[in-house]
């Protein structure tokens, strides 16, 4: 065989699928300094595997450290600048909320609102949430999962990139207790549709819909953020769903 021509290169490191876009993490001067303040008294800092979202692998969380008391978890899945985690955790003082978010800036942005409105109950972490429900939390210690207008992933090659799917559903099956809530929107259809396609006839999961048609009333406290009001502006219908972990 000929010798190969190509330069030897180092193994390729593949890179995994995943449900978010890598962003800048630069902050303004003022935002910085708001950040480096306040940060200590909400974000968990977990050790990481390779990234700045992944995840030791075997670490747990000590919520009861983290939280400084022990209580229901509501867990949120992309809680973007905290529009709804700030304004549903604040309705909710009886529960522990940890939010996971890749995205720093929107990190930051949650930190202030939540020290403006001086809400003690949430803890954030800036983890992948398949990495940090797979690894920090243990089984069956979620009350209730919010995943509040996920990335939409339109087009058709990056469906793959879809935060709910069956794996991911699985996942969720394994947090959740018994008679737990997982609660989700989203203005995308198509996306509406997949999450039935997937949880309808997954068996860990039932309908908690409470509609015959299978979609579910808009949670009365789930304020009206930035994204859901620019599916609105762009004529989208906003589906709400609602499904309880099967005992
Ligand atoms: C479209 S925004 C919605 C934010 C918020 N839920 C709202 O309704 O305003 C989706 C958010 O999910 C985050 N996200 C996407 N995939 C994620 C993942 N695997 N783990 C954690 N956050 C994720 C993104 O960074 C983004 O902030």
């Amino acid at each position: 065989m000929p010798e190969s021509t190509h330069p030897a290169t180092e193994p390729r490191v593949r890179r995994e699928v995943v449900s978010f876009v890598r962003r800048s993490t630069r902050m303004r001067p003022q935002q910085l300094r708001a950040w480096e303040r306040l940060r200590h008294a909400y974000v968990i800092e977990v050790p990481r595997r390779a990234s700045s979202t992944s995840v030791a692998t075997g670490h747990r969380l000590d919520l009861a450290g983290a939280f400084g008391r022990t209580a229901p978890l509501i867990v949120e899945i992309g809680s973007g600048t905290g529009e709804s985690l700030v304004a549903m955790a604040a309705a909710r003082a009886d529960a522990n909320v940890l939010a996971f978010e890749v995205y720093l800036p929107g990190i930051a942005r949650t930190v202030s609102r939540l020290h403006e409105e001086q809400i003690g109950n949430v803890r954030l972490v800036q983890a992948d949430a398949v990495a940090g429900l797979t690894q920090l939390l243990g089984p069956s210690s979620i009350t209730e999962l919010w995943t509040f207008f996920p990335d939409p992933w339109p087009k058709a090659r990056h469906h793959k990139r879809r935060l709910v799917d069956t794996a991911f559903a699985d996942l969720v099956a394994t947090g959740l207790k018994s008679g737990g809530s997982w609660r989700l929107a989203t203005d995308w259809a198509d996306y509406a549709d997949q999450i039935r396609a997937v949880l309808d006839p997954h068996p860990a999961f039932e309908s908690a819909a409470g509609a015959p048609d299978g979609w579910a009333e808009r949670l009365a406290d789930r304020p009206l953020t930035r994204f859901e009001q620019r599916g609105l502006d762009a004529g989208r219908t906003v589906r709400d769903l609602h499904y309880r972990r099967a005992c």
